[in-house]
């Protein structure tokens, strides 16, 4: 058996993350395969080395694949005029699907089986809806209670489950907020965000470089009136919950080999992905199990990771993960979401997995220069998890 080859990360953009809303969404004129194109196109623009017909295969991680979003993979890189004797993969492991498709990328380069790989992922939540077209299978009420599955009543019971207040969870969103305010103020964003035509609130067109949802001036006590998104007498607002949000990524994986060979450079190496899966009813706890599942199987323990990106499907989730693995207790955290997580920045299902391996990727390079290791984590709908270590290339 040959050895593994390294697989490194060579670029990643995305899209703006916009709002999902037919009003109010800067990107309401689009479609999810349009914003695909334009990640793709910017790929190839950046990296004018690598020529589409040479990409060995395309994953794209998306969440509802139905409607516009049925076979996106597939469809996404054809309507983009791409090469179509590029074969395309589309994965779904709900949120987790675009790290899923990393995993995808990194490992068939690990195994010797193509040189360059594009990952990506695309969740349209304005054309699309979350669960539209869902048809939950009524045996499953055998085993679960059909009401404690839906994505808000999970943030509800975790907080339960973990002891999680709302006071605290709003702390977490307040600090997301002011970190992505500050990182894209700082422009820290510019590296990945591919500008879009888009259309702001009374339809004039603007070319947008930044995220829609961050809030420049969050306040606690405007959160705090706020009322329960999800349940009369539960804690969860919209606050406290991502929002429903519209984004695309992608990210070019060569071999080391291949990126040398064609001059390109690069700071990261994937160090391994682990999938967990956890009660449904309380999915958000699932990137423990991932973690821990990651870092026993490399040898490693806690203190050996750096920094964290840990997708903030809500604020009662996200900080029960935080306890839990014993990286933090309350926002702010100087090394977990250091630009920011899904609470301010948005969270598009399926590209979410890949947008936050590509923010890593740029965090790692401007502000962490010497850090060596990194681990991205994320939950998904009814209880899978996903977590990919990243190292440092020396
Ligand atoms: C919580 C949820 C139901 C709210 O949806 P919604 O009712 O459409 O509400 P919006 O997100 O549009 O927000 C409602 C209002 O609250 C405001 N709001 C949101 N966060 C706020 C904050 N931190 N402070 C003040 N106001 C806030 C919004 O700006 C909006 O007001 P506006 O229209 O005047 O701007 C929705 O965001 C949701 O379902 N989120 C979870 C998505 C999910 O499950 N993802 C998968 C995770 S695993």
């Amino acid at each position: 058996m040959a050895e593994l080859k390294e697989a490194v990360l060579v670029d990643g953009v995305r899209t703006p993350n916009f709002r999902a809303h037919k009003e109010k969404g800067w990107a309401r004129h689009l479609r999810p395969d349009e914003l695909l194109t334009y990640v793709y196109k910017a790929l190839f623009e950046r990296n004018p080395q690598v020529k589409p017909e040479d990409v060995d295969a395309v994953f794209c991680g998306t969440a509802n694949q139905t409607g516009m979003q049925n076979d996106i993979a597939r469809l996404g890189w054809l309507a983009s005029g791409l090469p179509e004797s590029v074969p395309t993969n589309g994965i779904n492991q709900q949120c987790p699907s675009g790290m899923s498709a990393i995993e995808h990328a990194c490992r068939a380069i690990m195994a010797g089986e193509g040189e360059i790989f594009i990952a990506s992922g695309v969740e349209d939540m304005m054309n699309v809806p979350m669960a539209a077209g869902m048809d939950i299978p009524p045996r499953i009420a055998q085993y679960y209670n059909p009401m404690e599955l839906p994505m808000g009543a999970t943030a509800e019971k975790i907080a339960e489950v973990y002891n999680v207040s709302r006071a605290d969870a709003e702390l977490m969103a307040y600090w997301s907020h002011i970190k992505a305010r500050d990182a894209r103020d700082a422009g820290k964003f510019k590296d990945e965000i591919v500008p879009i035509p888009a259309l702001d609130e009374n339809g004039n067109e603007f070319l947008c470089d930044r995220d829609q949802w961050i809030r420049d001036n969050p306040s606690l006590e405007q959160m705090a009136q706020m009322q329960p998104a999800f349940k009369p007498d539960g804690i969860v607002t919209a606050a406290i919950s991502s929002p429903l949000t519209v984004g695309a990524c992608a990210a070019l994986f060569m071999s080391r080999e291949k990126a040398d060979e064609l001059g390109l450079s690069y700071h990261l190496r994937y160090g391994g992905g682990c999938m967990a899966g956890c009660d449904p009813t309380i999915m958000g706890i699932g990137p423990v199990y991932a973690v821990r599942k990651l870092l026993a199987r490399k040898g490693l323990a806690i203190e050996d990771i750096e920094l964290w990106e840990l997708n903030e499907a809500f604020g009662t989730q996200a900080l029960a993960v935080i306890r839990e693995l014993g990286i933090g207790h309350n926002a702010p955290f100087d090394n977990i979401n250091v630009w920011g997580g899904a609470l301010a920045l948005g969270h598009p299902l399926g590209e979410s997995g890949c947008r936050i391996v590509i923010t890593l990727n740029n965090i790692m390079k401007k502000d962490f220069p010497e850090a060596k290791r990194a681990i991205a984590t994320l939950c998904g709908g009814f209880g899978n998890a996903n977590a990919t270590l990243w190292e440092k290339v020396e």
